[in-house]
C-alpha cells in the first residue's frame, strides 16, 4: 500500500462559528483514504514583529515544524475587505521568516474558502495565489473551491450539508494528494 499523503489545514479564522472553520472541519471528514488532514488551530499566534523572527514565540516554532513535516498544505480563507484575514497573513509571515528559513518553501497546497457573500472569497483566493509566489509554494490550480452564499450551505451546526459543495472538496483533495505524488516522484528522480 502506498504512504499516506500528509496535510496540513489551517484556517484564517478564529471565531468559534466560523464557516471556514467548518469548511475545514468538512475537509477532515471527507479526505480521501490516501491522506490525512491534520488541523493546525492559528490562535494564540502573536502579532508578528521582525525584532523577533529569530526568536519566535513557541507556537510559531510548532507551527513552523507542522508545515515542514506535511507533505503539502490546504489552506481556508475568508475574505476580509477583498483579500486574506490579518491572522491569516501574520501566521504566513511568521511561518516564512526569518530570510532563508521559509518553512513553505516548495510545497504542494491548496486553498478553499468559504463567504457569505456571492464571490466565494474569490478575490481573497487570488491573493493568497500571490503570497504563493513569494513563498515559492505549488498550489493547484483547480478545482477551485469557492464555497459562496455560506449560510445556505451549512446546517444549524456548522456541518457541511450542500451536497455539489461536498464533492468539489472531495475534487480538489483528490487533485492535491495526486499532484503531491506527483511533485515528489519528480523530486525523486535523478537529474540525467
Ligand atoms: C467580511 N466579509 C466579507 N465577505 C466577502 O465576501 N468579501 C469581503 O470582502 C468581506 N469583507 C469582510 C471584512 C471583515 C472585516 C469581516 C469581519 C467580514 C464577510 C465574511 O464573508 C463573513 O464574515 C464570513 O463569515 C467570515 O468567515 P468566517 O469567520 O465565517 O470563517
Amino acid at each position: 500500500m502506498r504512504e499516506k499523503i500528509k496535510l496540513l489545514g489551517f484556517a484564517g479564522s478564529l471565531r468559534n462559528q466560523s464557516f471556514n472553520k467548518s469548511l475545514l472541519r468538512a475537509a477532515v471528514e471527507l479526505c480521501p483514504n490516501e491522506a490525512t488532514i491534520e488541523v493546525f488551530d492559528l490562535e494564540g499566534i502573536p502579532v508578528f514583529n521582525q525584532d523577533l523572527e529569530n526568536q519566535p514565540p513557541q507556537i510559531v516554532k510548532d507551527f513552523k515544524n507542522k508545515i515542514r513535516a506535511a507533505d503539502a498544505i490546504l489552506v481556508v480563507t475568508p475574505e476580509y475587505n477583498y483579500s486574506i484575514p490579518g491572522v491569516l497573513k501574520n501566521a504566513i509571515d511568521w511561518a516564512s521568516r526569518p530570510y532563508g528559513d521559509n518553512s513553505f518553501e516548495g510545497k504542494p497546497a491548496a486553498i478553499m474558502g468559504a463567504s457569505i457573500g456571492m464571490l466565494g472569497t474569490a478575490r481573497a483566493q487570488y491573493h493568497l495565489r500571490q503570497c504563493f509566489v513569494y513563498l515559492d509554494m505549488h498550489p493547484i490550480n483547480r478545482p477551485e473551491v469557492m464555497v459562496a452564499f455560506a449560510l445556505e450551505k451549512f446546517d444549524e451546526n456548522h456541518h457541511l450539508k450542500d451536497e455539489k459543495t461536498k464533492k468539489i472538496v472531495v475534487d480538489a483533495l483528490t487533485a492535491l494528494v495526486e499532484w503531491t505524488r506527483k511533485l515528489k516522484g519528480i523530486a525523486a528522480k535523478p537529474m540525467n
